[in-house]
């Protein structure tokens, strides 16, 4: 044995024996065991074999026994396997795996290779129906190991995957690929559900069968992450994804920068699924004894289709991961459609009143309030000087604030922290706070650049925007938080190491939120980013929601909301009634009273019958929102393959239900022409159904029988037709129990 190899051994000796220290408390070291990772309804069930490699056993429904799940295995004719490694449960690059890698190092000695051997586990249970497994693996040669976490959250079939890097070595070690979760299926196809989009076009679907090689999902935008790409998908296994039935995963990466999903059909036919940070640019120093933790993935599995699978995901996000998901939202009136940059003083005021007069709780001030030597009167000047424009507020934000107290209504402002304008005082106070190449020619997304928020100075300037506005205004009961700008020309003039930017970036903006909830902890926020460019379940744990689209044609919002609606609850999706879309002002109002409604037109220029019609609109929304907002959803007929949609919310006691129809085609007597077969509701009890939001005093064309009662077990199995045709496009329903 050469002098290197035994100082390499005793080195390892040691290492190995501080490990085991660390793991003391771990239940471990048992060889060939399972370790399943149990819902209320699904399982992954991880395989640690006699050589201590660790693979994903088994993926599917739970089963009873949990010793069945070893006898998966036996039941597989797959040969094509000669590495042994094709399901390892965090595949690493440079020993056996030739798949895709979940991790890449760079060892300190400049060794490419990695290989994970399983050390200990244990679970703990962190609350009820909330169990955390952890699982150590270590490299034998390296003094590397990584940490897997799966936190199942048994009531909702809901589980997040991360893990943490750590190492012992010499010098730092380059990570080049840290992905958060590695899983693997074995069904004989899958079929991809994924999105893409623009401006004004988010949450287009698309589905296709997933053919061998690697299909990615990615970002490399670095702030609006989802604008181009969301990064959620569905898979469906042995057929495209269903409503009701079949085996469906719906997962999604918490994580508000770049990221990356590859989706890898292998030669067995096999689906391994790899998720996380994107590494295209973004490889990372880890120095000694410094941990690296990767954001979550989160997935759901259901063996009864998209539906089933979306409700868990919804109430799981209300209950644990939506900022206030349980609570209650404020309806508001926006200025932004009605007003763009010209207001004034008075303006806001007469704003104020219309606010009070429309019935809505809150007024909220969008862009064009601030900068005063380069006043924020169009996109180009301006962002960054968050000083009130003296022209235009003479007497300061202070002075609308006290006037909407005295309105008795509530106010909120619109910022949009992460950026700036070239065109501004802080880009000449400080250029260095500005993302940029030092050596190259500037690029402009909207005329804005981004804001360096790896910067611990960044970072306490955009604490301060938010902070000192509430110090000054106490009553401030809203904060719209944009996000226009992608990352050109990607360049920290803080940071050493380059290619971790768009990773502290994000890890900057989390600091920043956390102190403004840490002393703000309940103020609602709207999460926008022109639009839907942004949206994850890692930020939804500071906003309390988020603004799908600045298109708002309520036709188009139909289809948008009801993508989103596969992954996120209605009461953290913003829908506001504009001047979009040419379709009555009765169907923008249904459309956005299907999530948390707002209004962002010219009050003051309604037709008196538009008004009362709005007014009481919002009047019947207080009485059906808790059901919305807070019950479980159904889409029932969808808008891409009928000539109407329908979507239902049923309270959880399934006492009542509100259903919104809405026509989505102009064809020759499109409609409902059959009942719609609702879902949701008690079979034994009795409903009565109500039309509701009408146009002042029209009449309802519901065929309703005679003592207006119908059976849940009639509603579900023949079905209730709403009655959606070209003279009522759109057709709001309530069913209330009564006995
Ligand atoms: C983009 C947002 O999506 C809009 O609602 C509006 O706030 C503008 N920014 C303001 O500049």
């Amino acid at each position: 044995m050469s002098q290197y190899s035994i100082l390499k051994q005793k080195m390892l000796l040691k290492a190995f024996a501080g490990t085991i220290s660390c793991f003391c408390l771990l239940t471990s070291s048992v060889f060939a065991q399972d370790i399943p990772i149990e819902t209320n309804n699904s399982a992954m069930v991880l395989q640690v074999d006699k050589n201590k490699m660790i693979h994903v056993g088994y993926f599917g429904v739970r089963l009873k026994d949990p010793k069945e799940y070893g006898q998966f295995d036996n039941q597989l004719q797959q040969n094509g396997d000669p590495s042994g490694v094709a399901n390892s449960a965090y595949s690493s690059s440079g020993s056996r795996n030739l798949f895709e890698p979940a991790i890449s190092v760079i060892h300190a000695d400049g060794n490419t290779s990695l290989a994970l051997r399983y050390i200990s586990s244990k679970v703990s249970k962190e609350a009820d129906g909330v169990i955390l497994t952890e699982v150590l693996l270590k490299d034998p040669v390296y003094d590397f190991n990584v940490r897997l976490f799966y936190k199942a959250y048994q009531n909702f079939d809901v589980v997040e995957q991360w893990a943490e890097m750590e190492h012992h070595e010499k010098g730092n070690v380059r990570l080049n690929k840290f992905a958060s979760a590695n899983l693997y299926w074995n069904r004989s196809n899958f079929w991809l559900k994924q999105y893409h989009g623009d401006w004004a076009r988010e949450m287009q679907p698309e589905v296709t069968e997933l053919t061998h090689g690697i299909k990615t999902l990615d970002s490399k935008l670095g702030t609006r992450a989802d604008l181009f790409q969301p990064p959620i998908f569905v898979v469906g296994a042995n057929r495209s994804p269903e409503e009701d039935f079949g085996e469906v995963m719906l997962g999604s990466i918490e994580w508000s920068g770049n990221y990356r999903i590859d989706l890898e059909v292998d030669n067995q036919n096999n689906l391994r699924i790899i998720a996380g940070v994107n590494n295209f640019a973004d490889s990372y120093e880890l120095a000694p004894d410094k941990s690296f933790t990767t954001p979550k993935f989160l997935y759901t599995l259901s063996e009864n289709g998209t539906g089933a699978a979306s409700r868990n995901l919804q109430a799981w996000a209300r209950k644990y991961r939506i900022l206030d998901g349980q609570g209650e939202r404020l309806t508001l009136l926006n200025n932004w459609e009605s007003t763009y940059f010209n207001f004034n003083e008075e303006k806001l005021k007469s704003l104020l009143e219309d606010t009070k007069n429309l019935g809505v709780d809150l007024f909220l001030l969008d862009d064009g309030w601030f900068g005063n030597k380069y006043p924020r009167n169009d996109d180009h000047a301006g962002l960054g000087d968050w000083q009130a424009n003296k022209k235009k507020l003479p007497n300061g934000i202070e002075a609308v604030v006290q006037q909407a107290d005295k309105v008795g209504t509530k106010f909120g402002i619109w910022l949009e922290p992460e950026m700036v304008n070239p065109k501004s005082e802080l880009y000449e106070k400080h250029p260095d706070w500005v993302i940029k190449q030092p050596n190259r020619p500037e690029y402009y997304f909207r005329n804005q650049l981004v804001l360096d928020l790896s910067n611990p100075k960044v970072q306490d300037f955009v604490f301060n925007i938010v902070d000192s506005l509430f110090i000054k205004n106490p009553t401030l009961a809203y904060i719209k938080w944009d996000c226009n700008a992608v990352i050109y020309n990607a360049y920290s003039s803080y940071l050493t190491h380059q290619s971790e930017l768009y990773i502290e970036y994000v890890r900057g903006l989390y600091k920043v939120l956390e102190r403004i909830r840490a002393k703000y902890p309940k103020v609602p926020m709207m999460l926008c980013s022109g639009g839907g460019g942004r949206v994850d379940y890692a930020a939804l744990q500071y906003f309390t929601e988020f603004w799908p689209s600045d298109n708002t044609d309520p036709l188009e919002r139909v289809f948008l909301q009801w993508e989103y609606s596969y992954f996120y609850p209605a009461i953290a999706t913003a829908a506001h009634v504009t001047n979009w879309g040419r379709q009555p002002l009765k169907y923008k109002v249904d459309v956005a009273m299907m999530g948390k409604l707002g209004f962002d037109i010219a009050v003051n220029k309604l037709k008196p019958e538009e008004l009362s019609f709005c007014q009481s609109a919002i009047k019947l929304y207080d009485q059906i929102k808790d059901v919305i907002w807070h019950g479980d959803q159904y889409r029932l007929v969808s808008p891409w393959n009928h000539d109407f949609a329908s979507i239902m919310y049923v309270a959880p006691e399934k006492t009542k239900a509100v259903i919104f129809n809405y026509l989505v085609s102009n064809r020759y007597a499109a409609g409902s022409t059959l009942p719609v077969k609702l879902k949701g509701l008690d079979p034994e009890k009795h409903y009565r159904i109500q039309e509701v939001n009408l146009y002042n005093g029209a009449t309802s064309k519901l065929q309703l029988n005679a003592a207006n009662r119908y059976s849940g077990a009639f509603l579900m199995q023949v079905g209730f037709n709403p009655v959606v045709n070209a003279g009522r496009t759109s057709v709001v329903l309530i069913a209330s129990a009564i006995d």
